[in-house]
């Protein structure tokens, strides 16, 4: 009888021949399977209670939700949405007729539920000065009928003439509030949900499964990304493997 010798990497690739990745297929639709803090959660689930979007910046660190956030605003029960990825905008010309056909076109057949139909600018910090000047007359002129979600990772390269136009959310944790371990309580769910789909069965109160996790979430957070992919890598229907973190 031959006996295969297998590698640990071979073994664990061939573990993780199944792998969903879970931020894309698991990408939370609704705001109840976000993992945010309270103040964040009550403030947009406001918005939608009352049917009422107003012009929103979501600013905060990278991989916290914001993208996600807005699509969940944007594509609320079939809103009429339009997105702009603003680092691949290839001119100012081209921007603006973008936004300029849509906020002339569809307002007056397209889906409404929230109020107004949601143009979402992802990266806006990465507009040009020229940009950002056209965009405050943008706002101004289509507050009737256009909601603007803004996403930035950084709040200071968005002009104050922006900014007073609209309602910031600041996404980064607060250090005055329970955030943190609003948060950690809540992405710990998350990644034993994901898990389950998978069909990974994990025991998560093992001694060397908590060690690792602790240092992903350390490392990491608030990364919710970043803390999500690390777990995934090592989650396979045959368990949790423990690889140590890399140096990075
Ligand atoms: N607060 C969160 N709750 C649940 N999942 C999150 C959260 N933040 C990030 N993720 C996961 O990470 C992925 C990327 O998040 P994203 O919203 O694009 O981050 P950001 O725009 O803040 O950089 C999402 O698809 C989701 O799987
Ligand atoms: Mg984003």
């Amino acid at each position: 009888m031959v006996e295969v010798i297998e590698d640990e990497g071979a073994k664990r690739s061939r573990d993780s021949s199944h792998l969903t990745e879970w931020i894309q297929a698991y990408r939370p639709q609704t705001l109840e399977e976000c993992a945010l803090p309270q103040r964040i959660k009550e403030q947009l689930q406001l918005y939608i209670d009352r049917r009422f979007i107003p012009n929103l910046i979501f600013a905060g660190s990278p991989g916290i939700g914001k993208s996600t956030c807005a699509k969940v605003l944007g594509n609320y029960e079939g809103t009429d949405c339009f997105e702009v990825n603003c680092a691949n905008v290839p001119s100012p010309k081209e921007f603006k007729q973008k936004v300029d056909r849509f906020v002339t076109s569809a307002s007056l057949f397209g889906n409404t539920p929230l109020g107004k139909k949601v143009i979402i600018l992802e990266e806006s910090n990465e507009l040009s000065k020229q940009t950002l000047a056209y965009l405050k007359k943008k706002i101004e002129d289509t507050q009737e009928g256009c909601a603007w979600i803004l996403t930035t990772n950084v709040k200071g390269e968005i002009p104050s003439a922006i900014l007073s136009r609209c309602n910031v959310v600041d996404f980064n944790i607060l250090p005055d509030r329970d955030d943190e371990g609003e948060m950690l309580d809540q992405v710990s769910d998350l990644i034993q949900e994901y898990a389950k789909r998978d069909g990974c069965s994990v025991d998560w109160e093992d001694k060397k499964v908590k060690t690792n996790l602790q240092k992903i979430f350390k490392r990491h957070f608030p990364d919710i990304r970043k803390i999500i992919s690390e777990v995934n890598i090592r989650c396979t229907p045959k368990g949790y493997i423990p690889i140590a973190l890399s140096e990075y």
